[in-house]
């Protein structure tokens, strides 16, 4: 199987991610702050270890700031629920994901926000007149994918946040396909909250993310009630950060396969990782953009992007491109809306969509050649077969 479905979740995963998680399953894992036996205990540990090396990952200084989710979606829903009160006004870009505005779409139906759309132009690039336009003075937060997941567009967030906080409004960063390949540093940069998934960028195991609270942010409230493993007394959740949000048993074997993620990126090197996916998808771009049949969507060549890219081949349907590529070649990529249809509308692909292909870290050379080769028979076979 050749994979080339990154911007999902990373595979294959290194060497030293896969050997934690055995040997944390292998070993047995005790429940942190339950219990002071010696697997409680060890579990308790790596947890914070892992915590500290997340914060200090996107420049926070305190580790209770860098609190452990289930995924991108469960953070972006942390957030944005804990955050947000009746009738305050939101804001969210024209290319986001279904776990951003799906929340916000009920919400505005509910009559509990007012929700407005920034603008996004056809590439997936934030409008940024649209973006101060209009962020008001009441506006009280903005939600914006740092990447497109359909189009690969990377947002000028440092502009944008800058616009968010000269209005005194807040701004959520959906970083779930940035993580990892694009710094993110929440001490020098405008960003008050970040959603991340492990199982992207960090290449760790699915089931782990995380959402990181900038110093500005105060007032979160908890979005999951339950059981801390302190003041157990207590009624109701207990203030104290980061337990306030991660009620219930955490995912230990994820998070520490997220540290270790964390430790390969940075050994390995956050600018290497990227440049090597860069020239892969470039690999891939310059091949697409040569047949006739082939209509590529986003970003050009030398704007700023991440590694993934969405076309369509003329008289081809998405879904049936996915599915010669899987039946026939073994490879894997992901097709029609990418669980993001206002990015689709915003590029004139909804509802059908695209297909994207997103290389990885590991990804070799040869894989692209036969990914290559499959998309040109087809280009070049205009009716689709069944
Ligand atoms: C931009 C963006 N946001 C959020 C998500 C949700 O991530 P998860 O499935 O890990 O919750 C994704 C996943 O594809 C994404 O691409």
């Amino acid at each position: 199987m050749i994979y080339l479905d990154n911007g999902a979740t990373s595979f294959p995963k290194p060497e030293r991610v896969l050997a934690s998680v055995e040997k944390t399953i292998r070993m047995g894992s005790g429940t942190p702050g339950r219990g002071s036996h010696e697997k409680a205990l060890a579990a308790g540990y790596a947890v914070e270890k892992a915590r500290r090396e997340t914060a200090r990952f996107f420049g926070l200084f305190e580790d209770f700031r860098a609190i452990f989710t289930y995924s991108a979606t469960d953070a972006l829903n942390m957030a944005i629920k804990g955050f947000v009160r009746k009738g305050d006004k939101v804001l969210m870009s024209a290319v986001e994901h279904n776990s951003t505005s799906r929340q916000l779409f009920r919400m505005k139906r509910d009559k509990y926000i007012d929700l407005d759309i920034v603008r996004c132009d056809e590439k997936g690039f934030l409008d940024m007149e649209d973006l101060e336009k209009k962020t008001g003075t009441d506006t009280k937060l903005v939600v914006i994918s740092h990447a497109s997941n359909v189009t690969g567009a990377l947002q000028d967030i440092e502009l944008a946040g800058r616009i968010v906080r000269e209005k005194g409004s807040f701004l959520l960063l959906d970083a779930a396909q940035t993580v990892a390949r694009v710094p993110i540093d929440m001490g020098a940069m405008p960003i008050d909250m970040v959603a991340f998934a492990g199982h992207k960028g960090f290449f760790s195991l699915q089931g782990v993310g995380g959402l990181l609270i900038g110093e500005r942010v105060r007032n979160l409230k908890p979005f999951r009630e339950g059981g801390t493993g302190f003041d157990s007394a207590s009624e109701i959740q207990p203030a104290p950060w980061p337990e306030a949000f991660e009620a219930g048993t955490c995912n230990v074997p994820g998070i520490v396969s997220l540290y270790e993620g964390i430790k390969f990126i940075k050994e390995t090197g956050l600018e290497n990782i990227a440049a090597e996916e860069k020239r892969k998808i470039k690999i891939i771009r310059d091949f697409l953009a040569g047949l006739d049949a082939v209509r590529i969507y986003g970003p050009g060549p030398d704007e700023p992007s991440v590694s993934l890219i969405s076309f369509n081949i003329k008289g081809w349907e998405p879904e049936d491109v996915g599915a010669v590529l899987s039946e026939n070649y073994e490879i894997a990529v992901r097709t029609g809306l990418q669980c993001a249809p206002l990015a689709h509308k915003c590029i004139g692909t909804f509802p059908a969509g695209t297909v994207r292909v997103s290389p990885g870290y590991f990804t070799t050379d040869e894989e692209i050649n036969i990914f290559c080769k499959a998309v040109r028979v087809m280009a070049e076979t205009l009716v689709p077969v069944y």
